[in-house]
């Protein structure tokens, strides 16, 4: 069944072997042949009609969510904010005039994000749900529901729901931008086939990632992911994968804001992983690994094609800044998968978690 490891020992890896598919699965589910987008055409007046979009989730979906917020802005033009559940409900800031939110949740059962969802459905704002579950509570109290099509995730560490949610959000504001008569230029069923090809390729070069996981996380006490923009984001989903099953305390920053009080941390063969796959920013970016690894840092890089230098690193075929932190993460799945395995921990049932987490 869907739901068996099959030759698999753990399912962390079966589930970020199946992203591939998964975008597959989600480009067919979304569009048509003719390019035509297969959304419910309430919801797209519903975005159209809103001058800001809430994005509200938690854990690795708050992280799907922050990749969000630029593609949205990028092609669709309709500013994005995005929110930590278990705050915003009870710090409401004030609100746009016409709010619509989205809530990101894997298992649609979230209880941080429930209460928000209760509280924006009394104030009578529309909402959308984008989860894994068919049924599922956010799915039937919001008023829409998009599925991610990912199939059964049983690791506790989310992969392919998160490369799941940021390829919805990626067709549905291409979905938008065409409702709004807006001309960007992104082929966007070209675009997640090209990103598909090149999780493939990634999860094919399985010992490249063991030998590198070694390298820089097998023994290490802490590590840090870097990168500016989107590869920001995609830092502080890297360095989560990493805490919640190898147990190394890692953190995502933003690689310029280091030099401003946290490099102090850096020692001699403190691993610093750097993310970089934005031409605007990636020379600044290689400034700061120069900073650590002046300081002792062992510095590794995953960079896009065009960007890719000296030194250790994963080179991410070429592609579209808006599909790339579909892919750019896989490396860092890989990674914790890996460094987990060499630490001798269970990688599908890390300590102190759960799938799913029904309290505030
Ligand atoms: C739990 C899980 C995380 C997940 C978070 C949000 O804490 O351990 O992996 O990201 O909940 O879950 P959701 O189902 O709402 O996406």
């Amino acid at each position: 069944s869907d739901i068996s490891k099959g030759t698999y020992q753990y399912y962390m890896l079966k589930e970020i072997d199946e992203q591939p598919a998964v975008l597959r699965r989600l480009t067919q589910a979304y569009i048509n042949d003719d390019g035509e987008f297969n959304f419910d055409s309430k919801l797209i007046e519903g975005l159209k009609a809103a001058d800001r979009l809430y994005i509200v989730a938690a854990g690795t979906s708050y992280h799907a969510g922050l990749v969000g917020k630029p593609i949205f802005e990028k092609l669709a033009k309709k500013p994005v904010e995005v929110e930590l559940a278990s705050e915003f409900g009870y710090n409401m800031p004030l609100l746009s005039e016409k709010p619509f939110f989205i809530y990101l949740s894997q298992s649609g059962e979230t209880a941080d994000s429930r209460q928000v969802l209760v509280k924006t459905n009394a104030l009578g704002y529309p909402s959308l749900t984008i989860t894994n579950a068919p049924g599922s509570t956010l799915s039937r109290e919001a008023d829409f529901t998009l599925l991610l099509h990912a199939g059964p995730e049983i690791a506790v560490a989310s992969t392919k729901a998160y490369t799941a949610q940021i390829t919805v959000e990626v067709i549905l504001a291409q979905a938008l931008a065409a409702a709004e008569g807006l001309e960007n230029n992104f082929d966007v069923k070209h675009e997640l086939g090209l990103a598909a090809n090149a999780i493939q390729t990634i999860v094919d070069s399985k010992d490249k990632m063991a030998d590198l996981a070694k390298t820089y996380f097998a023994k290490t006490r802490n590590a840090f992911y870097i990168g500016r923009g989107v590869d920001y984001c995609t830092s502080l989903e890297a360095a989560l994968k990493l805490k919640e099953v190898s147990y190394i305390q890692a953190e995502g920053f933003a690689a310029g804001e280091l030099k401003h009080g946290t490099i102090s941390l850096i020692e001699d063969g403190t691993p610093v992983a750097a993310i970089i796959t934005d031409p605007a920013t990636a020379s600044h970016t290689r400034g700061n690994i120069q900073e650590v690894e002046a300081r002792g840092a062992k510095t590794l890089r995953i960079a896009s094609e065009a960007l890719a230098q000296d030194g250790d690193q994963i080179v991410l075929p070429k592609l579209s800044t808006v599909v790339i932190p579909i892919v750019s993460i896989v490396p860092a799945q890989l990674l914790a998968y890996y460094a987990t395995l060499q630490r001798g921990y269970n990688v599908d049932q890390p300590r102190n978690l759960a799938k799913s987490v029904t309290v505030e």
